[in-house]
């Protein structure tokens, strides 16, 4: 048969296969949420997320020393805290958890992009991101207290700040807060398309987080739209986000594609613990090749448009590149 374009041609071979290959993940492109907890010298596992811990501080430390060798440049830092009240007032305690751990990580680990999560909801009892009046969770009130999480984080030598919390107005907040202290260099990595996703259900079971009453989707966005994913970023890069963020990643590909080519300043796209648990589930039953699932992902995240990746996958990922990851596409 005379075929004026043959495609498998350029399929025939790995070489011939690497050589037209059009999307390569690399350590670099990888970030790893991290759990901190109290304690000495523990590895708490995560019933919800098998594979993954809570880290007392100086354990955090050690993994984080073999996480950058491996190439993993940066870390996201949350607080497990047992010490929750209605204000969140542990969340900018000078010597709290995660103060410590990042004192304790820019000392020892001086080169990592030390990153940490603001919002409130380790932090409250009830569970929700910001503070709650009647059945209201407030909007500027709780920009006040983030403001304050974030300078106790940058007091310790923080790198980027996350806000995951979907108050209007935060990131703006934040940086004028950030630049009013003298706090120019520390970056906003900011959560500008959260959508109010059923995904982050084995987080909040690490994290004992889960709302004690309603959902999340009065600041939350809903998962049906788009735009107004759009017009989050937007909001959030003229406030001043050095990096925006989709999230979850897997059912929001679209959205990831659609802000890569709206705007120019880096995406990143969070590949939550919902998106790891399936895979580590499937894959305990012997239904999916976990090493091989965790690959495509993160290469679909990759090529829909992030330039990086949050994900509890990113240690095990590393160490597939360092060795056969011609081999696993
Ligand atoms: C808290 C926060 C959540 C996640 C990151 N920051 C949970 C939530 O919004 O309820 C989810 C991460 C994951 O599922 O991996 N603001």
């Amino acid at each position: 048969m005379y075929l004026s374009h043959r495609p498998r041609r350029l399929r025939r071979t790995a070489a011939i296969r690497g050589l037209v290959r059009e999307t390569h993940l690399q350590p670099a492109d990888l970030i790893f949420p991290m759990f901190v907890t109290e304690g000495k010298k523990l590895r708490d596992p995560i019933t919800t997320m098998p594979g993954q811990f809570r880290f007392s501080v100086n354990e955090l430390v050690k993994e984080c020393e073999e996480l950058f060798e491996l190439g993993i440049g940066a870390v996201n830092l949350f607080g497990y805290s047992t010490e929750k009240d209605d204000q969140a007032t542990k969340a900018y305690d000078p010597n709290g958890l995660v103060q410590r751990a990042i004192r304790a990580l820019k000392k020892s680990v001086p080169d990592l992009c030390v990153q940490t999560d603001i919002a409130l909801d380790p932090y409250t009892h009830h569970g929700h991101d910001g503070l709650v009046v009647g059945d209201e969770i407030v909007n500027d009130e709780t920009v006040e207290v983030l403001c304050k999480m974030a300078l106790s984080h940058a007091n310790e030598g923080v790198d980027w700040v996350a806000p995951s919390d979907m108050m209007d107005g935060r990131v703006g907040a934040i940086r004028y807060s950030l630049d009013q202290a003298g706090f120019q260099n520390v970056g906003i990595l900011a959560y500008s398309a959260k959508y109010a996703s059923c995904f982050y259900g084995p987080f909040r079971g690490a994290l004992d987080s889960a709302p004690k009453t309603g959902d999340k989707k009065t600041y939350q966005m809903d998962p049906a739209n788009a735009r107004e994913a759009l017009h989050e970023i937007a909001m959030d890069i003229e406030e001043g986000a050095d990096v925006v963020m989709v999230k979850p990643a897997l059912a929001y590909l679209d959205i990831i594609a659609q802000a890569r080519a709206s705007f120019d300043i880096p995406i990143a796209a969070y590949n939550v613990s919902g998106e790891y648990s399936m895979i580590v589930a499937a894959a305990e039953r012997g239904w999916v090749d976990q090493d091989r699932a965790m690959m495509e992902s993160l290469l679909a995240i990759k090529r829909a448009g992030a330039d990086m990746i949050l994900t509890y996958f990113a240690k095990d990922a590393a160490k597939l590149m360092k060795q056969d990851f011609g081999r696993m596409v």
